[in-house]
């Protein structure tokens, strides 16, 4: 230690240097070697160790060296822990919202009492600062918890009668080991599932930690299984039949070949995928704060993170001056060992990680961009690389558009605020953006056409449990926290089948009292507001259950699915309010009323319904578009309340264009039914209908003279398993909903992991609740920090 005498206040203000301020990893370290003595997975309350199980090294980053061993689990462990987790469930259920609040309630306090192990198990393993790990990991963390033990005692009354999904299967990554481990945990706990998680191959030391904290906590065996492994753990997860939900975290590559595995399967699934999140700086921003929450935004955690702001996007007339304070920033940031408590940079995950960021960048130089890494001395051993800024990298290039998932940031101008949104939009991401201005209309006016699921204003990487957190476009589905992340670990409807319906069809016999000919309908295709002919130039013929001939109907083929896309791009229907929506909604069903007499003849001769159900369905079809209507300006959002000072609008949007699949039985009504909630919040819809085709076109003839905007519905008739898929594979439709058999439902989940769209198969034409608009639409998280 310095004497008093050597100590000169002078010089340490001139300099400013800071010596070393290490935390202990005694405690840490003891516990490593004592858990690591006999590597094993949590299931069923027991830690197991198959004799025949593989191990393999969890390194520290930060030295290179091995700190213990952990199993690779086969698809034998996995098998055990589905069998305990499924064993548990009916004491979990039983000890009702009550018993697991307080289950959730001594686990949160148990990772408190014993945060500051917790934070160094972290930091050692993970190689993240200290000072990320005990100020922001952990105290999320525990707040997960606590957050969700009053979600559990809630529940009966924020959701009266839904039923948990049964076992989860959970896969995390490996950037914030046990933060998404409580983002799954908790919320699946606190609805009555039990669980099966992962952790990543590189990071598990803390869900192992967590498992003791479980046992202490005195959750019942079985609630929680920790198995650990790689990539093909996690793989005999995802493929176990008995699991009923997943939930993962990680790459949009891993995202992808998992919507894939689950596609038609049932499965619930929820993906948080990756980011390559903007942040803007516009002229009038206070310059200095937007730089040092860049700083947040882009080198916390190394980079190392899904929502980083890594496309840091300036207003052209300020560019000289930001990039020079951000430069000078940058030099003066700490890398080392993530142990010390004065450190800003930390140590990459792994060596094979940060080798491959740094092929990145090195390919980025080879394309002639400029970078720009100040001149900091690195530890010679461990896993470690410089803060990194490719200035005016081109949009198109590597660097500016792939995810890089490490201290690497790229810059570029923009001139107006319409040309930042466009930038901003300019990516197959859409997870999170930071907006920096000191004009609250043009923030909260970007902040509304920005595409991503969180928009933090004139700050950055806020989280909250109280607010969900989750991504647009390519970076998933879902949301995690929240009412919404709360409600993904509950049980989805059980869905229809295409030939269910609630006006079930007689079949069979035509109950028609008419002797003249059927009448010769050729019907056309309803695309941007108009009756269209098909491309392909076929028909096909809608007869009655006893083979009568009823009329022809367009058959759609894959270039009348492209010219709908265009049409519902184009169309103002989402840019309307909800008021005006629901006028045109309102009037439809006006229009409508007055045709229920041949409309439902038309059902009658086309499904052998009867009359009175036929009368019924069109009936319930007016209705349905009443109801919707009503709801147009009134699926809220809230503001959360979150511990951070300042608001926090969830707001709900439209997902953009809709695809719908619509049931075989109840041609008018599955059209309605399904289209009608779509278009109440804002969606633009293309729905293929019942091979009954002639009620819905129709309807569409109805529709043309209700003020509806050109493109916002679409119909395409036709076979729905010849033109379905193109729908689902299309990259500019954002949602599926869908009502189809299990090949067709596995094919059409497939295809549609290309742009990783939404897809759900709706429960019964019936539903008239909130869910539908839930499904209809995604929430918006807009953090807007006030105060000083
Ligand atoms: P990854 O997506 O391969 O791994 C994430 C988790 O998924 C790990 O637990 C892994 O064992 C598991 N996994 C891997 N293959 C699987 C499969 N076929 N089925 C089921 N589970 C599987 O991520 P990785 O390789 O660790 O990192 C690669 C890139 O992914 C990073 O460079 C980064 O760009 C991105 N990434 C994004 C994250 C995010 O939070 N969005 C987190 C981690 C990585």
């Amino acid at each position: 230690m310095m004497s008093p005498d050597e100590h000169n206040p002078g010089e340490s203000l001139e300099t400013l240097d800071w010596g070393p301020a290490v935390e202990s990893a005694e405690e840490a370290r003891s516990w490593i070697e004592q858990s690591g003595t006999q590597p094993a997975h949590f299931i069923g309350g027991e830690w197991s160790a198959p004799a025949a199980s593989k191990r393999f090294s969890s390194r520290c980053p930060a030295t290179g060296e091995a700190l213990r061993d952990v199993l690779q689990g086969s698809s034998e462990d996995v098998d055990r822990a589905v069998q305990a987790a499924r064993t548990a469930l009916p004491t979990w259920q039983a000890m009702g919202p009550d018993g697991r609040a307080r289950c959730l309630y001594a686990i949160a306090r148990n990772i408190q009492k014993e945060s500051r192990l917790f934070a160094v198990v972290e930091s050692l393993d993970n190689g993240k600062p200290i000072r990320e790990t005990r100020d922001l990991d952990i105290p999320l963390v525990v707040r997960h918890f606590y957050h969700h033990a009053g979600a559990a005692q809630l529940l009966d009354e924020t959701d009266p009668g839904a039923e948990p999904w049964g076992v989860c299967g959970q896969i995390i990554p490996w950037n914030f080991p046990l933060l998404m481990l409580a983002w799954k945990i908790a919320p699946a706990l606190a609805c009555g599932n039990t669980v099966v998680l992962k952790p990543a191959e590189w990071t598990s030391l803390s869900a192992l930690l967590f498992a003791e904290t479980c046992q202490k906590a005195g959750l019942p065996d079985g609630v929680i299984n920790i198995v650990t492994g790689d990539g093909e753990t996690g793989a005999a997860i995802v493929a176990h039949p008995d699991i009923d939900k997943v939930a993962f975290t990680g790459s949009t590559e891993v995202g992808r070949i998992i919507r894939e595995a689950t596609a038609g399967s049932g499965k619930g699934l929820t993906l948080e995928l990756g980011g390559k999140s903007p942040y803007i700086i516009f002229e009038d921003s206070d310059i200095d704060s937007a730089v040092e929450g860049l700083v947040d935004a882009i080198w916390f955690n190394q980079g190392q993170v899904c929502c980083a702001g890594s496309r840091m996007l300036v207003q052209e007339s300020i560019s000289d001056e930001v990039h020079r304070k951000v430069e000078e920033r940058m030099s003066r940031l700490r890398v080392g060992n993530p142990l010390d408590k004065a450190i800003d940079i930390g140590a990459m995950v792994e060596e094979k990680h940060r080798d491959q960021v740094a092929a990145m960048c090195e390919r980025a130089k080879d394309e002639g961009i400029t970078c720009i890494q100040p001149p900091i001395d690195l530890p010679e051993q461990g896993y470690w690389y410089p803060p990194t800024l490719f200035r005016e990298a081109p949009l198109s290039s590597e660097i500016a558009s792939q995810e890089v998932f490490g201290p690497v940031l790229v810059s570029t101008t923009f001139r107006t605020p319409q040309e930042a949104v466009k930038i901003a939009n300019h990516s197959r991401y859409g997870l999170a953006a930071s907006i920096w201005s000191q004009d609250i209309d043009t923030a909260l006016d970007v902040a509304r056409k920005v595409e991503a699921g969180t928009v933090w204003v004139n700050g950055t990487n806020m989280f909250d449990a109280s607010s969900g957190f989750g991504g647009m476009k390519e970076s998933g589905f879902g949301r995690e926290g929240g009412r919404e992340g709360l409600r993904a670990y509950l049980r989805d409807v059980k869905p229809m089948t295409p030939t269910d319906g609630n006006t079930s069809a007689t079949g069979g016999v035509v109950n028609s009292t008419s002797t003249d000919p059927a009448l010769d309908r050729t019907a056309k295709l309803y695309i941007g507001g108009k009756q269209v002919r098909p491309d392909g130039g076929y028909c096909f013929e809608v007869q009655s259950p006893s083979g009568e001939l009823l009329g022809l109907a367009a058959r759609s083929n894959r270039k009348d699915v492209r010219n709908a896309v265009e049409a519902s791009h184009r169309s103002k229907w989402g840019s309307m309010t909800g008021h005006a929506r629901a006028q045109v909604l309102w009037f439809i069903a006006e229009n409508l009323e007055p045709r229920s007499d041949d409309l439902a003849q038309l059902i009658d001769q086309m499904t052998g319904c009867g009359a009175a159900k036929a009368r019924e369905e069109v009936q319930q079809a007016v209705a349905g578009w009443t109801w919707w209507a009503s709801w147009a300006d009134k699926h809220d959002g809230a503001v959360h309340d979150t511990p951070w000072r300042g608001l926090v609008l969830a707001v709900h949007e439209p997902f953009g264009t809709a695809g719908v699949i619509c049931p075989q039985q109840n041609p008018l009504l599955g059209l309605v039914a399904l289209c009608a909630p779509l278009l109440a919040t804002g969606n633009s819809v293309i729905a293929i209908p019942s091979t009954a085709a002639l009620a819905a076109v129709e309807m569409c003839r109805i529709i043309e003279h209700s003020d509806l905007p050109a493109g916002a519905l679409n119909l395409l008739t036709g076979d729905a398993a010849e033109i379905g898929p193109v729908l689902a594979g299309h990259d500019d439709v954002d949602l599926l909903w869908h009502v189809s058999d299990e090949p067709l439902a596995r094919k059409l989940e497939e295809v549609s992991a290309g742009n990783m769209k939404v897809c759900w198969r709706p429960g019964e034409l019936s539903d008239r609740s909130r869910r539908m608009l839930d499904r209809g639409t995604q929430v918006k998280n807009i953090w807007l920090p006030h105060g000083i």
